[in-house]
Formats: structure tokens, C-alpha cells, sequence
């Protein structure tokens, strides 16, 4: 009987060992890493690829056309020569920020562009922005708060006064996310009066509706078209009532800001919005990996050296179950330590890398395995695409920056 079972339960463990799935450096991978070999930190870096960034750019620019305008999220992007540059190639000064100390880097070393917060900010923040603000930046004309409540207006009123200033105020509609903003016209009704009773503190600049969801509820549940049918009505519906109720408020200069990179594209047809924010999407991190976004590439990673390389995976105190494990599983052949790790992100080469759930994470030198067929050295590197970039991106120093396989930039983040 025993014998039986024993027979049994390796029949199985062999029809479900795990298939092969080690290999090499695409030549994409090679060429940076024979770079990187020669003129790398030999550390963890992160690397922008600028062809593949100004690959994502045009496929934007080719969706978001005029009279739409195109806001970058500096959030996702948080490097001012990275904003720069993008701003320059997609013909736009538009700006979404969500981090005050980002705010002001942005308002002083571009400050020609024009912002828009993308999410309400205490009011304590808003008044320690114009405290450390510096340079010609003027946010009484290139500075959109987003206020989300009655409340928030009353405080921000309160500072507009304290301060003597004018505030432009974007109001934060919800169009379907369910994350805050005003969710009845009877609120907004009641935000427009104050904003009319305050013509000298308080001037009405647009609205702002997020619609991620749009992309990410499974079609089985929802279907798409119907999802972005009810973002438009819910965004009609207020834009209705300042043009119905408080009509002096009404210019076609309003910022009707919405979208993102998961849902950008499907304003293509759209005429009520004229703004619409995308960051993420230019750089393309493994969440960003769905079908609205197929045209665009990956174009950040992150690069960092082998330490050690041996053979098979083992695990301290656990010899025996070491042993079984790497026979039953090919991909476990090869044991690499890298400098660093842990970090928000995937190996993606060379293929078939994979962390360790046994051994455990390290952000000091992180075990990565792989099968006999994964060709990789000491002092190679290995490169993993960040599952989101705007947290990923300020873990690194510079940015280096290569175009046509050479390094041509290191590009300072923004300071937290
Ligand atoms: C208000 C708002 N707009 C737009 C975006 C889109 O940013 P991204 O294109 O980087 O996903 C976000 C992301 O969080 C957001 O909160």
C-alpha cells in the first residue's frame, strides 16, 4: 500500500514538475549589459531608455490631439530634466502634481508650466508651498488646487484671504472610482455660490474626474463602453450645472481634466474633456502591461550586478528538502546573488530569474535563481522592469540615461 502511494505521489510530482524556462540576454539586453560592464556604477541603477521613451511619447502625441491637451504626471515621472524633456517633445507645459515638496521643484525650475494638483492637499500644505515658493512661477494664473469638499473650499478661502491671494480652484468630481470628490450636483451647487460669493479670493478653473477603473473591471463583470458611457454622463452632469446654475462661472477655458494612462486612449472620440494626464504609460512599468496600452514599450528598468553565482539553491538548515526541491525543479539549478533587491519590480533579464519564497527577500543581496540554461556571471547584470515607477524611480540617485546603446545623461529625481 505504501508503496502504492510513494509511486503515486512521484508520478505526480514529476507531471507537475515546473518546465524549464532559463535562457540568455536578448540582444536588447546583451548590448546594455556589455555597456554597463564597461561604464556602469557596477551598483543598482536605474536606466531610461530614450528611444523607447520617445517611441511612448509619439504614440501619445497621436491619441491626444488638439483642442485636447496633454498633462503630464510628474508623479510617475519625478525627475525635472525627465519632465523637461517630455514636456518638450509632446509640445506641452501641463503639469499634474501630488507631493508639495514636488510642487515646488517643479514651480521653480519649470516654472513656465502650468499645474494642476492631483489630489486635495491640506491645507497646511497649500500654505507651506507659498511659503517655500522661490522664482517667477505665478499661482494666482499657472496654480490649480483640487478641492474635493465644502469644507476644504471654506479652509482654502480662509488661506486665500490670510495669504491676500487669488486661488484657482479644480474641483474633484467622482465619475465612477469611488474615491472621494463630490458625488452630488446639490454639493457642487454649493461650492460654485461660495466660489461666486469670493470673486477677489477664488476663481473656478475646471474639474478633475479619475476613471482607472474603466480599464481594470474585468469585462465579464462591466463592459467597457458602458463604463466610460457613465464616467461622460457624470461629467456632463456637472459640468451642466455650472452652465445652468452659475453660468457666469461658464468659459470654454475651463481645464476638464480626466483620464490616465490606463484609460487615455479611449478619449480618442471625446469631446468634453480637454485634458487629459498620463505619466506612467511613457515609461510603461509591468502594472501598465494591459491591452489599452498596447502600442506602447517599456523603456525603465532597473540594472543591477551579480555578486555570486553557484549552482543549485540551498537552503540553511534544510539540506535534505534543498536537495529535493532542486531535483523536482529545473529552474532552481543556479543560485545568483544580486547587489541589492526587493525592490517593487521583476527580473525580466536574462530569462527565467526568479526570487526565492524559501530563502526569503533581501534588499541588501537578494537570492535569484534560474535553470542550468540562464547564462549570467559575476559582475553581469540582471534587469527588472519596476511594477510601478513613481515610488521605484527615487530609490536609485540619477537616472542613467541611454540612447542608441550608449550612455548619454544622468538625470537627477526629485527631492522628498
Ligand atoms: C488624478 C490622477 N490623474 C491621473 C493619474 C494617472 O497617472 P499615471 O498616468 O501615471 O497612471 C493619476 C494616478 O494616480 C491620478 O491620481
Amino acid at each position: 500500500m505504501l508503496v502504492i502511494v510513494i509511486v503515486i505521489a512521484a508520478g505526480v510530482a514529476l507531471a507537475l514538475r515546473p518546465r524549464d524556462g532559463g535562457g540568455g540576454y536578448d540582444p536588447y539586453f546583451r548590448a546594455l549589459n556589455d555597456l554597463l560592464k564597461r561604464e556602469g556604477p557596477a551598483r543598482p541603477v536605474l536606466l531610461l531608455d530614450l528611444d523607447r521613451l520617445d517611441r511612448n511619447i509619439d504614440v501619445l502625441r497621436a491619441s491626444i490631439r488638439p483642442p485636447k491637451h496633454f498633462r503630464v504626471v510628474a508623479k510617475s515621472l519625478p525627475s525635472i530634466p525627465l519632465l523637461r524633456y517630455v514636456c518638450e517633445r509632446a509640445g506641452t507645459h501641463r503639469v499634474m502634481s501630488f507631493h508639495q515638496p514636488f510642487l515646488n521643484q517643479v514651480a521653480e525650475q519649470l516654472s513656465d508650466s502650468e499645474i494642476l494638483l492631483g489630489k486635495p492637499m491640506p491645507v497646511r500644505s497649500a500654505e507651506r508651498f507659498y511659503a517655500d515658493l522661490r522664482g517667477g512661477f505665478d499661482p494666482s494664473r499657472q496654480l490649480q488646487w483640487l478641492v474635493d469638499t465644502p469644507e476644504r473650499l471654506e479652509e482654502y478661502r480662509a488661506l486665500a484671504g490670510s495669504l491676500r491671494r487669488k486661488m484657482l480652484i479644480n474641483i474633484e468630481i467622482d465619475v465612477g472610482l469611488h474615491r472621494g470628490g463630490v458625488q452630488d450636483t446639490a454639493t457642487l451647487d454649493r461650492m460654485l455660490s461660495v466660489i461666486v460669493a469670493h470673486p477677489d479670493r477664488l476663481e473656478l478653473a475646471g474639474f478633475m474626474g479619475y476613471d482607472p477603473h474603466v480599464a481594470k473591471v474585468p469585462g465579464w463583470a462591466r463592459s467597457r463602453a458602458s463604463l466610460i458611457a457613465e464616467v461622460r454622463a457624470a461629467y456632463r452632469g456637472y459640468v451642466d450645472v455650472v452652465k445652468e446654475r452659475h453660468p457666469g462661472l461658464w468659459t470654454d477655458r475651463l481645464t476638464l481634466n480626466g483620464a490616465g494612462s490606463p484609460t487615455y486612449r479611449l478619449y480618442e472620440g471625446d469631446t468634453l474633456l480637454n485634458d487629459l494626464a498620463v505619466g506612467s504609460a511613457l515609461v510603461k512599468p509591468t502594472d501598465f502591461d494591459i491591452d489599452t496600452l498596447a502600442p506602447h514599450v517599456p523603456a525603465l528598468f532597473i540594472a543591477t550586478p551579480v555578486l555570486k553565482a553557484g549552482a543549485a539553491a540551498r537552503l540553511p538548515g534544510l539540506d535534505g528538502l534543498s536537495r529535493l526541491l532542486d531535483w523536482w525543479n529545473p529552474n532552481l539549478a543556479r543560485t545568483f546573488f544580486v547587489y541589492g533587491g526587493y525592490w517593487m519590480a521583476r527580473p525580466v533579464a536574462p530569462a527565467g530569474l526568479h526570487t526565492n519564497p524559501l530563502f526569503g527577500r533581501s534588499s541588501n543581496q537578494e537570492m535569484l535563481n534560474g535553470s542550468a540554461r540562464v547564462e549570467l556571471g559575476v559582475d553581469d547584470y540582471v534587469f527588472l522592469r519596476p511594477t510601478q515607477s513613481e515610488a521605484v524611480m527615487l530609490q536609485f540617485g540619477d537616472i542613467l540615461v541611454v540612447r542608441g546603446g550608449a550612455i548619454v545623461d544622468r538625470w537627477p529625481v526629485l527631492v522628498q
